[in-house]
């Protein structure tokens, strides 16, 4: 343990960036936009801060602080609850899995764009480009149209980053991090700039801005503020409850840290939409079509975006290959965050040596990756992404809130975190945890269920929702609840 440790966090800022690099990533820039999008701009708005403040940084407090005082991965700190939890923990990596695999194409996406910036062949026309060029998109999800050979092999660049970094110690990240870290910042801002300046920028800026609260009553924009909130925090995938492992209880601060990683998390999403909603209302000027209802939502939606801002700008080329290179720095740390919270999860039970683990685990991401590689690449992505966090994810946050809220008991849980924290949480944790949380999710899945049979997600024939959604769904929980079960310890750690 003792060595393990201080292979980790020196500080308590090491840990606090550790955790910001977790949740700060693709999800700010590239799904936060397109799910604002996707559900009406403004009306999404206030959920979003609403899931943020009650089940954000209540579960975040609730993560570390499981972390914190049990040493050990997800499926261990929920056995050491109960030995009869560990499903959950298991279920949170498994979840996580998912979504490495398509989250590390998006970033082998990114890698050719950043090629591609060079030669600057995307000029024209950047929706054309995207699924022309870079995915060779296929009409219908059945149509698999082949491997997008470019593709795979930027894949297999990705992941050979992730298991490198690993391999070689987040030391070496941490320097890299801290020289990356200004340049994202400086870049955003430079966007904004540029988008503010298009013609049309303020309808986009109204688009995003303007409350609707007529949708507050539709529960689909609910469940994917839910998610979203979960996504790009990185919680319920035992990742938070990983790195809190390594830090020295008597040295953090559980209550403050999980605060400022999700408000620092969070800004950095509202800001990126400024850059994005911009262009959008550009778009939409130029071409004559209404906001609502551009063609270009989706998964999609942000690399026809930020191309279009850069092909825009002075210097293109210059600016792509910045832009670019700062998507793959935000991503690696959050991709490689879920291969350790793995690994630490699988070390917890199994001794074997990481440097192995590491190199199965990305085996498995790359294969997983695979699908998404195709011509029919980004339908694939865009349902298992619905599902996995819509669904999946909005599952296992409340599994959470029930197992360590309800049947450990949330007041032993705040106990926990106000033991490492100078500034205590009171009733206000209690009440999201268990009341406003779980009363949330559980009409936000109660409507997935219902609806599920009355209007399915987007238009996929029903063969491949069972397949990419259901069918994986369901499995996901079936192997949790098996390794759960399974898995005993070999020796007590502590
Ligand atoms: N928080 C990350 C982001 O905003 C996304 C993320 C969460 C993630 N969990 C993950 C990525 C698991 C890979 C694997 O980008």
């Amino acid at each position: 343990m003792t060595s393990e440790q201080s292979r980790y966090w020196s500080s308590r800022t090491a840990f606090v960036m550790a955790a910001v690099g977790s949740a700060v990533g693709l999800g700010n820039l590239w799904r936060f936009p397109y799910i604002a999008y996707n559900n009406g701009g403004g009306a999404f708005l206030i959920p979003w801060l609403v899931a943020l403040f009650t089940a954000g940084i209540p579960l975040m407090r609730l993560e570390f602080a499981l972390g914190t005082r049990f040493r050990a991965g997800a499926p261990k700190a929920f056995q050491s609850l109960n030995p009869k939890y560990a499903w959950v923990g298991w279920g949170t990596l498994l979840v996580g899995l998912v979504i490495v695999f398509y989250y590390a194409v998006v970033m082998a996406w990114s890698v050719l764009f950043m090629g591609h910036s060079i030669t600057v062949s995307w000029r024209e026309n950047a929706a054309g480009f995207f699924n022309g060029r870079i995915l060779g998109l296929t009409k219908s999800i059945g149509d698999l149209g082949g491997i997008q050979w470019a593709t795979l092999g930027a894949l297999v660049f990705v992941w050979a980053i992730i298991f490198l970094i690993i391999f070689k110690g987040p030391k070496v990240v941490g320097k890299v991090v801290a020289w990356t870290v200004p340049l994202p910042a400086l870049l955003i801002v430079v966007f904004i700039i540029r988008g503010v300046t298009l013609p049309g920028a303020l309808s986009g800026l109204k688009f995003y801005l303007k409350p609707d609260f007529s949708k507050l009553l539709d529960i689909g924009v609910w469940r994917a503020a839910y998610g979203q909130i979960f996504f790009s925090l990185s919680l319920a995938f035992g990742i938070m409850i990983a790195y809190a492992k390594y830090q020295p209880p008597e040295r953090t601060e559980v209550n403050r840290n999980a605060w400022i990683t999700s408000v620092t998390n969070c800004s950095i999403s509202f800001i990126a939409g400024f850059a994005v909603f911009t262009v959008i209302g550009y778009l939409a000027t130029s071409t004559g079509q209404a906001i609502e209802g551009m063609k270009i939502g989706g998964p999609g939606l942000t690399f026809v975006t930020y191309p279009t801002a850069i092909q825009l700008m002075p210097v293109a080329p210059l600016f792509g290959v910045l832009f670019f290179i700062m998507l793959l720095t935000l991503g690696i740390d959050s991709a490689f965050s879920l291969v350790e919270a793995v690994i630490c999860g699988i070390q917890d039970y199994v001794k074997t040596s990481k440097e192995k683990l590491t190199f199965w685990i990305c085996l498995l991401g790359l294969v997983g990756g695979i699908i998404f590689c195709t011509g029919a690449g980004l339908h694939w992505l865009d349902l298992v992404d619905h599902f996995a966090n819509e669904t999946l994810l909005v599952f296992f946050g409340l599994m959470e809130c029930i197992f360590a809220g309800w049947l450990f008991g949330f007041r032993k849980v705040r106990g926990f975190a106000n033991e490492y924290s100078k500034v205590k949480i009171g009733l206000w944790w209690d009440v999201c945890i268990a009341v406003l949380t779980p009363a949330a999710l559980i009409i936000v899945l109660g409507d997935t269920l219902w609806n599920s049979i009355r209007n399915p997600y987007g238009d996929y024939p029903a063969w491949a929702l069972w397949l990419g959604g259901w069918g994986l769904m369901i499995l996901v929980v079936i192997i949790s609840v098996l390794l759960g079960f399974l898995v005993r310890e070999k020796k007590s750690v502590e």
